[in-house]
């Protein structure tokens, strides 16, 4: 017969098998990793949180384009500015003008046909040279934008300032 019971031979044995020995590495690197992406995601919605009051886009800045010098644009020329939506057009008389493409409609861009009009692709509204609506549905006529010289003498348009239909931009021809 042994000296100790067997209930104290069982508890023994099992605090000594590895199989039952706590697995505390494991657990406490699980923790960390846990404790980490609770904290990465705090800073994350913290930078977030705080970035809210401050715009990530100045609207002065995206609105206002300068499009280089008005020789860029010859005289009888009409250009498309396609990252703009905006046709730029000079006269054979030197006046400038700012058509934006975008309808007045829903606001997809017209694409400019072979005869100068313009052709919305969405819903059909067609639109003449100088951007009067000629067929709906579209409710007005494609917007004219302000155009100006910056001091450096390149021409500036602005998209989010439109002018009334025929106001153009008067530029000096140069002596032939
Ligand atoms: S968006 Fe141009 S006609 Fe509808």
């Amino acid at each position: 017969m042994s000296d100790s019971p067997p209930e104290t031979q069982t508890a023994e044995s099992l605090e000594a098998s590895p199989r039952f020995a706590p697995a505390e590495s494991r657990r406490d690197w699980l923790g960390l990793v846990a404790i980490c992406s609770a904290l990465g995601t705090f800073v994350v919605a913290l930078i977030g949180a705080l970035r809210l009051p401050m715009p990530s886009v100045f609207p002065e800045s995206q609105s206002r384009m300068k499009l280089g010098k008005p020789d860029a644009f010859p005289l009888g020329s009409t250009t498309n500015l396609k990252e703009a939506s905006v046709w730029i057009v000079r006269e054979e008389d030197g006046g400038m003008y700012a058509l934006s493409a975008v309808c007045t409609h829903l606001g997809c861009v017209a694409m400019r046909e072979e005869d100068g009009s313009f052709l919305c692709p969405c819903h059909g509204s067609v639109f003449e040279a100088d951007g009067a609506v000629v067929a709906g549905p579209a409710p007005g006529g494609l917007p004219w934008l302000e155009l100006s010289v910056s001091a450096d003498g390149q021409i500036v348009v602005d998209k989010t300032r439109t002018v009334a239909p025929g106001t153009r931009l008067m530029l000096e021809t140069k002596p032939v």
